[in-house]
């Protein structure tokens, strides 16, 4: 994992729909900011233990600056709130180069983009590169209302063909109907999400049953509910030569820490993949949204933020 840090200056924000500001970071050091592509996103080092990830929004070859859009979340543990109360245009801050887990297929014949709320942001970058490509797409953008919605003049002006609103307040038929869209089923068809969790589910779990097989329905949940709960085991830090015992409710990464061995966490929610591990023994009882199907079955690598062990004792390359 590139652990790179970058210094940036807000350059500006703007207030735009309820709770949601938009940021753009520049780099202090006047330098183009590293590329990305579509679906990618950044750590932002919030204060030095509050690392969190935002998606970015802006068009993918902009290399001047960073959008992100950040919604400031009820339920935030700490991370949206904190920006939005303290980040000014002006104050400098580090953030992590562009990571892409929620990569575009541009080989797809036609692609589906859904946005739940906040989730919009990554389908922003989805759209512009689909649109610079000169694919075919629909930008599905689905919101409590009208005024909870951001950037949608953006999204109006740059993508009147492709653009289908959505808003929950408004009549039955503009509602987003699952069945419906994924209804024209194309094998070679691409399906994208963001969103709020059981939002998510609905939306891939319906592409899913209209025929789209799972590796053609990509999603990136930056929140989600994790069911860390399970019994007591044993885990070895083998390099660390230590044995530490989690117990039931504790994390691997507290009861590593009580024993002074520290992991690097980001969203310590099974999203992020920083605290991924190595196993060496034993099995997992995989918790996190991060890794893939396969990738658990193969059982060697654990986000030790929020899994457990289906093994009494469990033994980490750390
Ligand atoms: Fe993000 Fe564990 S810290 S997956």
């Amino acid at each position: 994992m590139n652990n790179e840090k970058i210094d940036v200056m807000i350059k500006r924000r703007e207030d735009q729909a309820a709770g949601v500001s938009v940021f753009e970071f520049i780099s202090v050091s006047g330098e183009a900011l590293p590329e990305f592509e579509a679906g990618a996103h950044i750590d932002v080092h919030i204060t030095p233990e509050l690392i969190r990830q935002y998606s970015l929004s802006n068009a993918p070859g902009s290399r001047d600056c960073y959008r992100l859009g950040i919604l400031n979340d009820p339920e935030s543990r700490g991370g949206s709130r904190t920006i939005h109360e303290t980040f000014q245009p002006g104050m400098t801050l580090q953030i992590s180069a562009p990571r892409n887990h929620f990569p575009l297929d541009l080989n797809a014949e036609h692609s589906i983009l859904v946005g739940g709320g906040i989730g919009i942001t990554p389908m922003l970058t989805m759209a512009y590169t689909l649109k610079a490509a000169g694919k075919s797409f629909e930008l599905h953008y689905c919101c409590r209302s009208r005024s909870s919605a951001a950037f949608l003049d953006e999204l109006q002006a740059e993508f009147p063909q492709q653009l289908h609103l959505h808003f929950d307040d408004q009549a039955d038929e503009q509602r987003f109907n699952p069945e419906q869209v994924f209804a024209g089923y194309e094998a070679n068809g691409h399906v994208y999400v963001c969103g709020p969790s059981g939002f998510m589910d609905w939306v891939m779990n319906s592409a899913k049953e209209q025929g789209y097989a799972a590796e053609n329905v990509h999603f990136e949940y930056f929140n989600a509910e994790v069911d860390s709960s399970g019994e007591a085991f044993e885990v070895e830090a083998r390099q660390s030569g230590v044995t530490v015992r989690v117990e039931e409710g504790q994390s691997i990464t507290d009861a590593l820490a009580g024993a002074g061995i520290k992991v690097e966490v980001s969203c310590e929610q099974g999203v992020c993949g920083t605290c991924l591990c190595d196993v060496l023994e034993g099995t997992p009882d995989h918790k996190d949204h991060f890794l893939t199907d396969e990738e658990k079955e193969d059982n060697d690598q654990i986000a030790v933020c929020c899994s457990r062990s289906k093994t009494e004792r469990l033994v980490l390359d750390i």
